[in-house]
């Protein structure tokens, strides 16, 4: 294990259709999927539970830093923070200045939604971050609104750009991709990323959405991603026979600007090269991102136990990591929180 993920929030200021779908407009969308395919059950949008754990519950920066600690004396070297949204976490950029100061992280990333990134983005760059990825599934302001559930394009634009000239590197956009949703905008997000020099990730919708919604027939498989887009560009194969753990098929552009990647864990699943563990904001240890159990670390960090205890444990812990993630097999059972709670 060498990557850790780190949710330090699991409050978010969107309401992404593929996370924590809240609006009309998302619900039209489902409902109509769900007509179309004949689905035995009616859709109804489960309403969102505003059950945002309290300060109290969650870890705090000493917590945070402590297990970051203890995890790169046992091998980690990456370390991503994510949410629920991170910006909206109060004092973001001093947590990242503890965990730059880790001797053993060598690579420190954030992911964020990027509506709120541009007022924190100097002082993360001040704080040691190096690294920052933006998801933006859409080019379109009003199938953004419909995507996220807020209009938000501008400031993530602003955000993005913000970045590159504030010398991130690599800035990276992740858009999910959503059959008849904005699939139509494959080729348009590319262009943009291959104009802006970016790393663009397309990433297959995954079951881990508070509605439930998730049908494989809303999946736009990897491979069909990547044809329309070589019927489109030129690509080169990047080798990235360097790092096993890549979850992403990398490819650049022939014209030598900016790269783009297909992650497809749906139908092209990664697991078995999987480097990574993920830690609630309250505190909970996921081996997997589909893991149906977790693993509180508080009782340990908030009882007196030593870093060697806690070492202990984390190993402990890997050892049971899941072969794999069931999506597809009949016993499937998506896991209880949400994207927005576990990190992404
Ligand atoms: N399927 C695929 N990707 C998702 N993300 C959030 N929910 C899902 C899902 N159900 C993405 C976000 C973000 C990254 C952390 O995970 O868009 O870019
Ligand atoms: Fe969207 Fe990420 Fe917020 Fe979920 S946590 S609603 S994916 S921005």
């Amino acid at each position: 294990m060498r990557d850790l993920r780190v949710s330090i929030t699991d409050r978010c200021n969107f309401r992404c259709l593929y996370c924590l779908p809240e609006t009309e407009e998302a619900a039209n969308f489902y409902r109509a999927k769900f007509d179309a395919l004949r689905n035995p059950q009616p859709f109804a949008l489960r309403p969102i539970r505003y059950d945002w754990k309290p300060r109290s519950e969650l870890l705090t920066f000493e917590e945070i830093e402590r297990i970051v600690r203890v995890a790169t004396g046992l091998g980690v070297h990456k370390v991503r923070i994510t949410g629920g949204e991170p910006m909206l976490r109060h004092g973001v950029e001093t947590l990242v200045a503890r965990l730059a100061a880790i001797p053993g992280v060598e690579d420190l990333a954030m992911t964020t939604n990027g509506q709120l990134f541009a007022a924190k983005a100097e002082a993360l760059r001040a704080a040691g971050l190096r690294r920052v990825s933006f998801s933006m599934d859409s080019l379109d302001p009003a199938n953004f609104r419909k995507l996220t559930g807020r209009d938000g394009l501008a400031e993530v634009l602003a955000g993005i750009e913000l970045a590159q000239r504030l010398g991130f590197h690599p800035v990276k956009v992740n858009a999910v991709v959503i059959r008849d949703l904005n699939d139509h905008e494959l080729e348009a997000l590319a262009e943009f990323g291959r104009q802006r020099n970016l790393s663009f990730r397309f990433i297959e919708f995954m079951p881990l959405d508070s509605s439930r919604a998730w049908q494989r027939e809303l999946v736009v498989p990897g491979r069909e991603i990547l044809a329309r887009l070589q019927a489109r560009f030129d690509l080169r194969a990047v080798d990235a026979s360097g790092n096993p753990a890549e979850t992403a098929r990398r490819w650049a552009f022939a014209d030598g600007r900016g790269e783009i990647g297909i992650i497809a864990p749906v139908s092209e699943p990664f697991c078995g090269h999987c480097n990574r563990l993920r830690i609630t904001a309250d505190g909970k240890l996921r081996t997997c991102l589909f893991s149906l159990g977790e693993h509180d670390l508080r009782p340990l960090l908030r009882g007196g136990g030593t870093d060697a205890d806690l070492a202990a444990r984390l190993v402990e812990l890997v050892a049971h990591k899941e072969a794999g993630h069931r999506i597809g097999q009949p016993d499937f059972v998506q896991p209880a929180r949400t994207m927005s709670c576990i990190g992404g």
